[in-house]
């Protein structure tokens, strides 16, 4: 049995540059993790996929999760038989921006490496990373990173690990697609440079205000995590997780129980930096 987490990913910043003629975005987007998640267990059997946990019924009846995909794809090109019975623990709320299917994707193609002896770095499973979607690649590195092209080119970076972090979604799923599609098309300029927390700062999350249109539920999130005084709050990729950063847990925990307090349903999960 292989035991692999699916940490959350978030977007400090994600900057839109352009609209590229395969319909895909031009990004720059600086990718982060924190140490809680999904988790993808996989033990020896014949294909099959078993989803447990908090966020399961959210994907029920989807037929092809991320998960076969990434098995189906990882025997073809490295010529093993198609097989493993995977368990996904869903513990992220589904379409919501902080990568939950491509962080399975990620563990699952984890998983199938560790059982073959393939090394993670292996330019192969880089490659079907990409191919199963644009964070996938960032999922399978795991760490902080300047994300170009689509997402896939990364460039690892040190980040502030260990950093106080609340994570808060009002319980609307957003569709990638849409929010991508409502960008207004105007490039509002590079990532400048600096250390990853004032690259942060200085940043911006250009998916933030045609996701904030399409869910305006958004609006309140981010209200609310602002009144908590975090270092920085924002969207996380197309929505509609917000995230805030914190100088330390006590105002975390403080920021988590006004907003519990006032939305008891919805989702808020303290975590860290990874
Ligand atoms: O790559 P992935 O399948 O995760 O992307 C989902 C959708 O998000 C794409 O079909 C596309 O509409 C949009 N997208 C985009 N530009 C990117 C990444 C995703 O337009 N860089």
């Amino acid at each position: 049995m292989i035991v692999e987490s699916a940490p959350a990913k978030i977007n400090l910043a994600l900057h839109v540059r352009a609209r590229r003629p395969d319909g895909y975005h031009e990004l720059e987007t600086l990718f982060a993790f924190v140490t809680d998640g999904d988790s993808v267990t996989l033990t020896p059997g014949p294909l099959s996929l078993t989803i447990t946990g908090p966020f399961a019924a959210g994907l029920s009846g989807e037929g092809d999760n991320l998960v076969l995909r990434a098995a189906r794809g990882f025997a073809e090109r490295f010529g093993t038989s198609v097989g493993g019975a995977f368990t996904l623990d869903k513990h992220l709320p589904v379409a919501s921006g902080i990568g939950g299917g491509s962080a399975d994707a990620a563990a699952a193609l984890r998983t199938l490496a560790r059982a073959n002896d393939i090394a993670i770095d292996d330019p192969r499973l880089c490659a079907l990373a990409a191919d199963l979607g644009s964070d996938v690649p960032a999922c399978l590195l795991g760490r902080t990173a300047l994300g170009q092209g689509r997402g896939e080119k990364l460039e690892p970076l040190d980040g502030p690990s260990g950093m106080p972090v609340l994570l808060v979604n009002p319980g609307v799923a957003v569709s990638t697609a849409a929010v991508f599609k409502a960008w207004d098309g105007r490039d509002r300029g590079p990532m400048p440079d600096g250390d990853v927390l004032s690259l942060a700062r200085a940043g911006r999350n250009d998916l933030e205000a045609p996701a904030r249109a399409l869910a305006p539920e958004i609006d309140a999130v981010l209200a609310l995590l602002e009144k908590g005084v975090p270092l920085l709050s924002r969207m996380s990729g197309s929505g509609a997780t917000c995230f805030a950063l914190y100088a330390n847990v006590s105002d975390r925990a403080a920021a988590a129980a006004m907003i519990s307090a006032a939305h008891p349903r919805w989702w808020c999960l303290e975590t860290t930096l990874a």
